[in-house]
């Protein structure tokens, strides 16, 4: 979580004992944090950074992640694509977007050579904030790619085509995986220059990881030099219990470069958004899950900067990215 430094103006506070109390520190905390994220600005890198959400266990927050960063990086000004890359579809949901299976989607990308521009919708949620829907003939992908040529690169072939035919520069794309290591997610892979992987903060939360990182070592190694594994966002955070408090730690210590300083909290308004066909940040902007969402995008984006100028000054670490500094 941000260090956040105390408000300048504090909210009045009413003077008897709840004040001290969890819930009251906890509201304060919130009320400081966003304060924080409404005074912040950021810079954007200039580049188009493609960001694949991945993690063969279904259930631990990528599709929650994908569409909430993008929605938040879409609120600092970011210009943002969404490809969503499982069956479910389940993001072009949360983004409002059409993907009834008379649509054009993603599917048609992929199999039948259509271009992504063909394909793109906005969301209703901000001009900025566009998405390649999937609908469900993407269930079928996983096989019929298997006899195409290139399988592996389809969606990076496509992608490079609509990102360089674009009048205005795209900031991010980001895309969401399904809940296995097949020809989609490695289209993610070949596709991607970072990983982003959600890890829910339960039992087994490292298992399976080694595989991941193992497939993502052989697309290194054969279909894409430049993917690298740039984020660990921990979700589902629940601070009351040892066990979420355990596995944070135990990210942190394996992953002590990767993991974000913010965890996203369970929080029900999280939950609630997609079944309005929204984001949280449009849902309920102020929410203690959106302003985590908030908190991790800039950070995503600050430490892009942080880790250029470390590379380029040789030095360890790029964990210190706080959001406190109200500008940069
Ligand atoms: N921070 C959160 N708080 C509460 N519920 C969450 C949170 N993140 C995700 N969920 C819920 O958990 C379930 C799985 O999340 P989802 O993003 O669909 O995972 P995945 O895409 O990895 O399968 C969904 O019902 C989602 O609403
Ligand atoms: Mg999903």
């Amino acid at each position: 979580m941000f260090h956040v430094k105390q408000p300048e103006n504090p909210e009045p506070t009413a003077s008897f004992s709840l004040d001290d109390s969890p819930i009251a520190r906890e509201l304060a905390d919130l009320t400081a944090r966003r304060r924080v994220l409404d005074a912040v600005t950021v810079t954007l890198s200039g580049r188009t950074r493609v960001i694949t959400v991945s993690n063969q266990k279904g259930g631990v927050g990528k599709t929650t992640t994908t569409v909430n960063i993008a929605a938040a990086l879409a609120s600092i000004g970011a210009r943002v694509l969404v490809i969503d890359l499982d069956p479910q579809g389940n993001a072009s949901t949360a983004l409002g977007v059409p993907h009834t299976a008379d649509i054009p989607s993603i599917y048609d990308v992929l199999i039948d050579d259509f271009p992504i521009a063909d394909i793109v919708q906005t969301s209703p949620e901000s001009p900025n904030l566009l998405c390649a829907p999937s609908t469900i003939h993407l269930a079928g992908a996983e096989i019929e790619l298997v006899s195409q040529v290139a399988r592996e690169h389809r969606l990076r072939t496509a992608l490079d085509e609509y990102l360089s035919n674009l009048e205005e520069r795209l900031d991010f794309v980001v895309i969401d995986c399904p809940p296995s290591l097949g020809l989609l997610t490695i289209n993610a892979f070949a596709a991607a220059g970072e990983l982003l992987i959600p890890i829910q903060c339960e039992y087994y939360a490292l298992e399976g990881l080694s595989q991941l990182l193992g497939t993502v070592r052989m697309i290194q190694k054969h279909l894409n030099p430049r993917l690298r594994l740039s984020t660990i966002l921990l979700t589902m955070y629940d601070g009351r219990t040892r066990l979420a408090q355990q596995v944070a730690e135990e990210v942190r210590e394996h992953f002590p470069q990767e993991v974000l300083s913010t965890v996203i909290p369970r929080s029900v308004r999280v939950s609630e958004a997609p079944s309005f066909g929204q984001t949280v940040i449009a849902y309920d902007g102020q929410s203690a899950g959106a302003v985590a969402y908030r908190e991790a995008a800039v950070e995503m984006v600050r430490r892009d900067t942080t880790t250029e100028a470390s590379a380029a000054s040789n030095q360890h670490g790029t964990t210190s990215a706080p959001a406190d500094e109200g500008g940069q």
